[in-house]
């Protein structure tokens, strides 16, 4: 039983690995660079899919939150083409293998529903047409479809903001929270569709290992918070204050107008499919996850 992973070497792919080898299952990661148990994009499309492939996830996507890279044509094209260009690639070969695997797992993100202070979105809402960002949800998604008459499994994981102590979010955020620095983002009003990485790890392989999951699932945690109900958990576990907010014109300046939306609006998201697909959160509430993300050591 194996498990072939686009992306896998970044923050959910490590831990996913983990998780699914927990599960008795092998994994090879498709990535840009050579390395141990790893295929490149190049070698997948030469090569196709191992024989013995049972599941196939692409989680694979630049970072669009790096402050370090200008929110340009070009950022916006490698955002695009790093997911929708390999979820079309992997889509393919499933097409040509020989065997092909029984579900194909591929990631989007709560960014497909329209942010607003009042809406309530479930996997059965509208969306995915308003701005840049539910576009590219929208082409993500479809760049993984497969033939009807494929008995094929589909599962798209709508992520939130993923929390874990050695990644994402949190790796930017431990510090200056640590040091009492730390606080709400704008407003703090907008909402904050999060999950704990053990947790999105969880609902990928509990797709991997279910038959009968299938569709959207929202990947966010049941517990619904607002940005400032996050900073004050956070705050609250790490024992500090957090009375710094980060005021809308740095975020601005630092994600430039239509990327700082991401951080400066937000979704209500509730996780129905998922919760109906018989998933056990781990994390499912903000407290247990602060304190997890708050420890010095990540476990
Ligand atoms: N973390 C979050 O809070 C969050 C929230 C919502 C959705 N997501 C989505 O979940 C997925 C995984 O997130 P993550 O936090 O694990 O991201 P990550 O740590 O940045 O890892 C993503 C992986 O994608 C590959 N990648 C990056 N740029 C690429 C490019 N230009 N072309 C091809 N591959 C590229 C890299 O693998 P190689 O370097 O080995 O090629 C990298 O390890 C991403 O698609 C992300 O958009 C994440």
């Amino acid at each position: 039983m194996r498990v072939v992973i686009g992306g896998g070497t970044g923050f959910v792919g490590r831990h996913l690995c983990r998780l699914l080898r927990e599960h008795g299952y092998r994994t090879t990661i498709i990535s840009r660079k050579e390395g141990p148990d790893q295929m490149t994009w190049n070698s997948l499309s030469e090569l196709g899919l191992p024989e013995d492939c049972t599941a196939v996830v692409n989680i694979a996507g630049e970072n669009i939150l790096n402050p370090m890279v200008r929110w340009s044509e070009e950022f916006k094209n490698a955002v695009i083409s790093s997911r929708v260009d390999t979820t079309k690639m992997m889509a393919e070969m499933i097409k040509k293998a020989r065997n092909p695997p029984k579900v194909f797992v591929t990631m989007s993100g709560v960014g497909y529903y329209e942010p607003s202070p009042t809406a309530e979105y479930t996997e059965s809402s509208t969306g995915g047409d308003f701005d840049f960002l539910s576009r590219l949800c929208t082409d993500w998604e479809s760049a993984g479809s497969l033939p009807d008459d494929m008995a094929v499994r589909r599962v798209i994981v709508r992520s939130g903001v993923v929390l874990g102590r050695d990644g994402g979010m949190i790796q930017q955020l431990f510090l200056p929270f640590f040091l009492g620095i730390g606080g709400k983002i704008g407003t703090g009003k907008q909402w904050f569709p999060w999950i704990h990485i053990a947790d999105i790890s969880g609902i990928i392989c509990h797709a991997i290992k279910n038959d009968d999951v299938t569709g959207i699932l929202n990947g966010v945690a049941p517990e619904m918070a607002t940005n400032s109900d996050f900073t004050q958990a956070y705050g609250r576990a790490m024992w500090r204050p957090t009375v710094f907010p980060i005021p809308t014109f740095m975020i601005k300046f630092m994600y430039q107008s239509e990327r700082s939306k991401i951080i400066l609006e937000g979704q209500k998201v509730i996780p129905k499919r998922t919760l109906e697909s018989g998933y056990k959160y781990v994390f499912p509430d903000l407290k247990s996850t602060c304190s997890d993300c708050a420890k010095l050591m990540s476990s």
